[in-house]
């Protein structure tokens, strides 16, 4: 497993490689601070406004919730590291990806550079080919990495090595375009280990986290980086993937796991066996 999670006790995760690239652009273009979009226990609203605190470059998030969400641990860690937080209803984050819409957010906030939810941009895959070039000075012949906006996998992707395969593996449904573009970079797209959907739980998804974490002492966010995993090994066990050839990225996401470690405990606590 490649320990993306180790990188930075804050901005953890692929959110280094995604981030940093937009922070130096934004930088460079003497933008006055960096406006982006996420849920209430988005790990990209969280490295944004963690990066824009260690870089002193203003954040704002716009976020689909109401504003008593902001009493959350993600939404508290970035307010107090200075982002500020645009609450908006469900209607109007339907238009997050809408040029008029950035135009009106650009009236209200100025010279702020906009990344788009999750910080799926040009600049963001750009940081992950990078990521995957360092991977291809490795031996490892398959890499699995979790797919939502598709950013870091079509990245490792075009940066790995001619003898390796990334392996993308969805976390919600209807990735059908993410797919397209995946398997244009030269990785293979898995869109069958989504589970219940996005953010959602499932018992055989709890119960691998609690196996995974106790035979190798590793945490994993249930979002992201479990469904990757347990993907992974359903693969290893049907002799799809060779466990010696294979490396898992670990994305990060762990701040995450708070707004789901209650449902994780109660579903450990209901079903001792699963250890
Ligand atoms: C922890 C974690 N892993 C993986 C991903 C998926 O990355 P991408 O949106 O680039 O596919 C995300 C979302 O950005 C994430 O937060």
């Amino acid at each position: 497993m490649l320990r993306l999670d180790d990188l930075h006790p804050l901005m953890s995760g692929n959110k280094v490689f995604k981030l940093l690239p937009n922070l130096v652009a934004a930088n460079a273009s003497g933008a006055r601070g960096i406006l982006t979009f996420g849920g209430a226990f988005s790990n990209h609203i969280h490295a944004t406004a963690a990066a824009g605190e260690y870089f002193a470059m203003p954040t704002v998030g716009v976020i689909r919730a109401s504003p008593e969400a902001s009493v959350n641990p993600t939404l508290s860690d970035a307010k107090g590291w200075g982002m500020q937080l645009h609450f908006v209803d469900r209607a109007e984050y339907r238009r997050r990806h809408d040029l008029d819409y950035w135009q009106e957010l650009n009236g209200l906030y100025p010279e702020y550079v906009i990344i788009p939810e999750g910080g799926g941009n040009a600049l963001a895959r750009q940081g992950c080919v990078e990521l995957g070039q360092y991977i291809g000075e490795q031996m490892w012949r398959h890499i699995v990495v979790a797919c939502g906006t598709g950013t870091t996998a079509e990245g490792v992707a075009l940066g790995v090595s001619p003898q390796q395969k990334v392996h993308a593996v969805g976390v919600l449904p209807g990735l059908k375009q993410e797919q397209q573009r995946l398997e244009a970079a030269g990785a293979a797209f898995w869109g069958d280990d989504v589970g219940a959907g996005y953010a959602l739980l499932t018992p055989a998804l709890v119960d691998f986290i609690r196996r995974f974490e106790s035979l190798n002492r590793v945490q994993l966010d249930p979002v992201y980086t479990a469904k990757m995993a347990l993907a992974a090994s359903r693969a290893i066990a049907s002799g799809r993937l060779d466990p010696a050839q294979t490396l898992l990225v670990h994305s990060g996401g762990l701040q995450g796991r708070r707004g789901l470690q209650a449902q994780l405990d109660a579903h450990w606590r209901d079903n001792p066996a699963c250890t």
